[in-house]
């Protein structure tokens, strides 16, 4: 029998809602489509801040390092910093797996409406693909003067040749595997004339390896309009992490909510585990509630089996979630009223009564 070693952090808010849920429908889905998953959960986060210092132990890679895949919560705490909480658990893990490149699917649900007027479900099938390791988030720049009057930052993007070609790549890959085959690659390099220039000519060396993929330059403010007003135009993007950062929640919101926005950080390569999550966060309005909608971990779950090389079983589990969304079963945040157990029980129930692969 096929065995996929996962490693879970819920983390904190209602990551320790949602990944509970999602290890319930993958469990569900392997007795169903005869694989078998070990999951081992790691408590790490905010909570364990408190108690250990540190939000994960310093060999904590290393002991990621043999699994297949990391299932991650999200983390975040209002009493912590967010730079603190992020830079030692989440880039940590991301930056430390070269998990270059950042996968962000949007779609609009049947059952979800978007608040687009003109947008129905199926009008949008996106991908985003956001580079993951360097960029404005590479934490180049530094502070001086502190506290004096001529205080300085910086914080410095940084792209290099290798890293911009490998997302490019990487998009131009999954752009080639699509339907429509179309790719648009945003940039700034109207303003930015240095970074987004090099990014525009890579693009060009790397499109001439994809000859079937139609490609398209736009910039990052021209791609926040484009969205909103032609967003049928659009099928795979790959931007910067500062420009796709912003431009994926933006997608999450037209599609009706950032609570079914999933997400994938990927080491292409496979010389590190890979890791899935929902981008919603923490929500710690929401924490220790029940109401959290767990349909973007199920999404991220369906990611991380198609990783796996597990596509029937993901292709089941995006059918489960339809089944459910089109009945209405829906959290509060989609108009519904159901919590998480119950969106958590229909998917399992949708899941155990389709036909096994
Ligand atoms: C995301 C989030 C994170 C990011 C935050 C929590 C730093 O917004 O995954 O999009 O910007 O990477
Ligand atoms: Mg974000």
């Amino acid at each position: 029998m096929r065995r996929h070693h996962i490693a879970a952090i819920p983390g904190d808010g209602i990551g320790q809602e949602v990944i509970p849920a999602g290890l319930e429908v993958l469990t569900a889905l392997a007795e169903r489509q005869g694989f078998a998953l070990d999951v081992e959960t790691f408590p790490w986060g905010s909570d364990y801040y408190r108690q250990t210092g540190r939000m994960m132990p310093e060999d904590g890679l290393d002991t990621l390092k043999p699994f297949h895949a990391i299932f991650f919560g999200a983390v975040g705490d209002a009493h912590l910093p967010d730079d603190l909480t992020l830079w030692g658990l989440r880039l940590k893990i991301c930056q430390g797996f070269d998990q270059y490149a950042n996968i962000r699917p949007t779609r609009v649900l049947p059952g979800l409406t978007s608040p687009l007027r003109e947008v129905s479900p199926g009008d949008i099938d996106w991908v985003i693909v956001r580079e993951n390791s360097e960029g404005e988030y590479a934490g180049h720049g530094g502070r001086a003067h502190r506290g004096h009057p001529e205080e300085i930052a910086t914080e410095t993007a940084i792209f290099t040749r290798a890293g911009v070609t490998r997302i490019m790549r990487t998009a131009f890959a999954i752009a080639a595997k699509r339907p429509r085959k179309l790719l648009t690659v945003v940039t700034k390099s109207n303003a930015q004339k240095h970074g987004m220039v090099f990014w525009d000519e890579i693009a060009a060396e790397v499109a001439a390896e994809f000859p079937t993929v139609t490609w398209e330059k736009e910039l990052v403010d021209a791609m926040a309009a484009r969205m909103v007003r032609r967003p049928q135009s659009i099928d795979t993007v790959v931007a910067t992490n500062l420009h796709a950062d912003i431009l994926s929640d933006l997608a999450g919101a037209v599609a009706g909510s950032l609570g079914v926005a999933p997400t994938a950080n990927l080491d292409p390569s496979r010389r590190f585990p890979s890791m899935f999550e929902p981008i919603h966060g923490s929500a710690f309005d929401i924490a220790g509630k029940g109401v959290a909608n767990p349909v973007a971990t199920f999404w991220t779950a369906a990611m991380m089996l198609e990783h796996l090389g597990e596509a029937v079983a993901a292709a089941a589990l995006i059918t489960a979630v339809e089944q459910v969304c089109a009945a209405g079963i829906l959290t509060a945040d989609v108009g519904g009223s159901a919590n998480t157990a119950a969106v958590t029980a229909a998917v399992v129930a949708a899941i155990k009564g389709a036909n096994a692969a």
